[in-house]
């Protein structure tokens, strides 16, 4: 049995205790500065040259990462073909191995944690908790799936019969899936994807996001590294339009799992449907218009410290980040006076100082688009407070953590992703209305609740229309194999990711019906 004694999630590193920061600083520091890295498209194992494009650290413009060549139209044809050779062969094998190579490369990134946090800092400008919890977290999902597909796929499901029938259910792979991945959780995400496909007995063309590309790239090194065939998994660098559209259009794929914005969700479900071809599934995981509500019996200081870690942490670029703080107005002058107070305290600056709260944003496009939203909030709404920026952040694609009061949360017509956070003042009795105000947005990914009536709580889990609701406590960073994550609506299709059923919809059922 591969699977050892029962699964425990991964450790990360104290960064307190000087015993693990130092040896874990010293693994870092030697892919930090001048160090550069050279990825591109792999196919069929082999490292593959296209156009190239200079990879630039979010803190300072002026640091070259490495370069990254993209796919070009034939080598995206070629990995479809070797991908859908591939699969018969992968599928049969044992669901055991298959899951082996995954919990190789779950090892492989814990041994190579320093360098993997490195390309973290400099090519995403996530944080060193970030970072870690970045590493964690995708060697989580490839210890938690094998185990999931080991449970799906070992032993037939037995169903009792009549008339002394014996009726079973198994579930194999479905062919090749396109694994399409954003930035923000460049490792987790993209290899949450790509584990959860393979050992679901698929095999695999994935295409990265244009920004993080580096760290997928060294990611399938590092699998290629464990054996597995170098049929089973092609990656597949470049832009959505021109590498992610044809691996959506192709006849030859058998499903789609996507994390992004729902734009390109929308796009790529539109694109699903004119295919004159089967029709496959398509897991979408997109964005979310995410509102915390703090009634007047909720403890100030434990709000402002979760409001500040759901809207702040990873520069507000998660999905699951807080967008919308609803307070009772009888509370809501002390708690903004406190988020005020604490949002003073916020080190913005380089990601790999371990006192920086806040980093850059991905790049110049986000940057703009988030300081035209604080202008136009600045008309439309009340500011708050402002983070001043330090000399720190001038090479860089910093945002200024801030905060406004606004009217209602339909003052905003999309997902800002990024540092900022709006809040609205509402009366006890207007309860429900804000429910619904939220509700019909259309998104329903998280939700943060602070109050200490069970009732309140249960009554607003009830009513409101979100996958993931969190009480009395931050509203980001569900644990993988502990609290399943994914939205409803605008915010997805489910199965949620990390959790018991998410494997299901990258297999195909047969039953199998037999008379004795
Ligand atoms: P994005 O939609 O711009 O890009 C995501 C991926 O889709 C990229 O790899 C991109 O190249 C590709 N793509 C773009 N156009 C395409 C097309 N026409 N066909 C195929 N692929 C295409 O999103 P992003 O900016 O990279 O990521 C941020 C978004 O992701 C936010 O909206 C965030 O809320 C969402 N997100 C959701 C979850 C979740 O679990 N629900 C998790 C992380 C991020
Ligand atoms: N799974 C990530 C979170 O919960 C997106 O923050």
């Amino acid at each position: 049995d591969i699977f050892g004694p029962a699964r425990k999630n991964s450790q990360g590193v104290a960064t307190d205790i000087e015993s693990e920061w130092q040896p874990f600083q010293d693994s870092v520091v030697p892919f930090m500065g001048e160090y550069q890295w050279q990825a591109g498209p792999i196919v069929n194992g082999q490292r593959l040259k296209g156009d190239t494009h200079e990879i630039t650290a979010p803190y300072d413009r002026n640091e070259s990462v490495g370069h990254v060549d993209w796919a070009t139209a034939e080598q995206v044809n070629n990995a479809l073909d070797i991908a859908a050779q591939a699969y018969p062969t992968w599928r049969d094998t044992e669901v055991s191995q298959r899951g082996k190579y995954l919990l190789d490369l779950a090892d492989k990134l814990e041994a190579n944690l320093g360098e993997l946090v490195a390309i973290c800092h400099r090519e995403a400008g996530k944080t060193i908790h970030d970072s870690i919890d970045e590493v964690r977290e995708a060697v989580d999902f490839l210890r938690y799936y094998p185990e999931q597909a080991k449970a799906l796929q070992t032993e037939p499901l037995a169903y009792q019969g009549f008339d002394g029938q014996a009726q079973s259910v198994t579930y194999q792979g479905r062919g090749v899936f396109t694994c399409i991945s954003p930035w923000n959780f460049p490792l987790a995400i993209f290899l949450g994807q790509v584990g959860a496909a393979l050992v679901a007995g698929n095999t695999v063309v994935a295409k990265p996001a244009e920004q993080t590309s580096i760290i997928a790239y060294r990611a399938i090194e590092l699998l290629l590294d464990t054996g597995i065939p170098a049929g089973v998994i092609q990656l597949l660098p470049g832009s959505g339009p021109v590498v992610g559209a044809p691996l959506t259009e192709d006849t030859r794929i058998a499903g789609v799992a996507f994390t992004g914005s729902t734009p390109t969700a929308q796009r790529i479900t539109r694109t699903l449907a004119e295919r004159d071809a089967d029709p496959v599934p398509v897991i979408a995981e997109t964005g979310g218009q995410n509102a915390m509500l703090v009634d007047s019996t909720a403890l100030p200081e434990q709000v402002v410290r979760d409001v500040l870690r759901s809207a702040f942490a990873s520069a507000g670029q998660r999905c699951s980040a807080l967008r919308v703080l609803y307070i009772q107005e009888d509370i809501a002058d002390r708690v903004i006076g406190l988020i005020k107070g604490a949002m003073a305290e916020l080190s913005v600056g380089r990601p790999e100082r371990l006192s920086t709260d806040v980093g850059p944003v991905i790049d110049q496009t986000a940057k703009d688009k988030l300081l035209a939203h604080i202008e136009q909030m600045k008309r439309s709404g009340k500011l708050v407070t402002q983070v001043p920026l330090s000399e720190d952040c001038d090479k860089g694609t910093f945002v200024p953590p801030t905060a406004f009061e606004i009217r209602s949360i339909d003052q905003l017509s999309e997902e800002h992703f990024g540092p900022i956070l709006h809040i609205v003042r509402y009366r006890a009795d207007a309860l429900d209305k804000v429910i619904d105000d939220i509700n019909q947005t259309g998104f329903g990914l998280t939700m943060g609740v602070h109050s200490r009536n069970e009732t309140t709580c249960a009554h607003i889990e009830h009513r409101a229309r979100v996958g993931n609701c969190y009480v009395n406590r931050d509203q980001v960073g569900a644990v993988v194999g502990v609290q399943p994550f994914g939205g409803r609506g605008l915010s997805g299709t489910g199965p949620k990711a990390g959790g018991p059923h998410y494997l299901y919809r990258f297999t195909q059922a047969s039953v199998n019906v037999q008379q004795v």
